[in-house]
């Protein structure tokens, strides 16, 4: 299992767990966190946007330029921000911290 830890909306920790090759969003979803994904990963909605913690970001291998530039169009969007539908979980991810916004 993949450890992870939400950061709710209202500041909540919530500690979740998702197995190796699971999508980022359906782990969050699992959790009972707020993501749409309306699109389900088509890269068409950003509905699955996240805010991964800085102290994490550098293990999350870097986004594609279709990916990037769903992002340009998140007004809430931060340096760290990415879209959950894109992030397979690996080992190299485990403990890491995301922010729903
Ligand atoms: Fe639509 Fe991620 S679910 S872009």
């Amino acid at each position: 299992m993949i450890r992870l830890r939400f950061v709710t909306r209202d500041g909540d920790v919530i500690a979740a767990a998702g197995c190796e090759g699971d999508r980022l969003l359906d782990a969050a979803q699992a959790a009972g966190q707020p993501l749409e994904g309306s699109c389900n990963g088509q890269l068409a909605c950003a509905t699955c946007h996240v805010v991964v913690d800085a102290a994490d970001f550098d293990r999350v291998p870097p986004a594609g330029g279709d990916e990037e530039d769903m992002l340009d169009l998140v007004p809430d969007a931060t340096r760290t921000s990415r879209l959950s539908c894109q992030i397979r979980l690996t080992e190299v991810l485990d403990g890491m911290t995301v922010r729903i916004p």
